[in-house]
């Protein structure tokens, strides 16, 4: 099936959608973006998305394309057109084209920002069999940018991070910096050691995940202790479980970290039990 998407006030056919090759998007990376989880035909915490997407566009200074309700209504629309009842919608935002190449940012009152929507159907996300199964992890060198914070389309470390896990026969990878683990290719990590939730602090070194707020919340409301410092891999590997969080995949429990198998090497009690919090009360609040 064709997709409609979004682009720059026009919903079109996947193959009629253009964007400019001076794009600074595609020249420069000067782009953010957002991907934000659809279940049961509805929006996964749109709210801290779009908050998130205003700081993103701030702190690099752009502009906004449009406001957040106008947002939400092409969010919408889309799922609709698309027919989508599980998957993602991924929204991307660039500094738009003044027709050339140039270091310097264009003038914002001529060169208008390109914003771009379309949607990925996944039926059965929230089912998923690699939840059910955990994921294995190695772990690798962060060597990207210091503004991790801010969510940028300098997405070429954490691919080729994902390459690297699977020609090792893993799922994903786990990035260390001066000894301590920064965050997942494409989520935020966390272990479990005797009923104690680690997890790295929020600074510009991870993405101040989204999933990641709804889901140390959740985990105080049951009770669950949580502990934010900064942890080695060789703690993790010593855990009783591990897990990380994304948008795109939830609570997604760890089995393995380096070869390490953790627990009995299936989803911990801990990660499962969050997983279905999450997924229960998001459904809940979707909108
Ligand atoms: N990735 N850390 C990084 C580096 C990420 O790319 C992501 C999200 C997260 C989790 O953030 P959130 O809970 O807001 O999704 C953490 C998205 C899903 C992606 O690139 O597809």
């Amino acid at each position: 099936m064709t997709r409609t998407v979004y682009v720059n006030g026009e919903y079109l056919p996947e193959t009629e959608a253009k964007v400019s090759i001076f794009d600074r998007g595609f020249l420069m990376a000067d782009a953010v973006y957002e991907v934000t989880s659809v279940l049961g035909g509805k929006l996964i915490d749109f709210e801290g998305h779009a908050v998130r997407l205003k700081r993103s566009l701030d702190e690099l200074d752009m502009q906004e394309p449009c406001t957040k309700d106008e947002l939400l209504a092409i969010h919408r629309k889309l799922v609709e057109l698309n027919d989508i009842d599980e998957g993602m919608i991924y929204l991307q935002v660039t500094r738009g084209s003044d027709g050339d190449r140039d270091f310097v940012f264009p003038d914002p009152e001529t060169t208008k920002p390109t914003i771009v929507l379309f949607t990925q159907n996944k039926p059965g996300l929230a089912d998923s069999p690699a939840s059910k199964k955990g994921a294995k992890i190695i772990s690798i060198e962060d060597i990207r940018w210091g503004r991790r914070d801010i969510k940028t389309v300098q997405l070429l470390y954490p691919s080729m991070g994902k390459m690297m896990a699977k020609a090792a026969g893993a799922d994903d990878a786990w990035m260390v910096e001066d000894g301590y683990v920064t965050e997942g290719t494409s989520n935020n990590a966390y272990y479990v050691k005797n009923g104690k939730i680690i997890t790295r602090p929020l600074s510009n070194d991870i993405l101040h995940g989204i999933t990641r707020k709804a889901v140390l919340r959740l985990a105080q409301e049951a009770q669950m202790e949580i502990e934010e410092r900064l942890f080695t891999i060789d703690e993790a590997k010593e855990a009783d479980e591990a897990f990380t969080t994304s948008a795109s995949a939830f609570v997604m429990p760890v089995v393995e970290i380096d070869g390490a198998m953790l627990g009995d090497g299936t989803p911990g009690p801990i990660a499962k039990r969050l997983r279905e919090i999450y997924l229960d009360e998001s459904r809940k609040a979707a909108i």
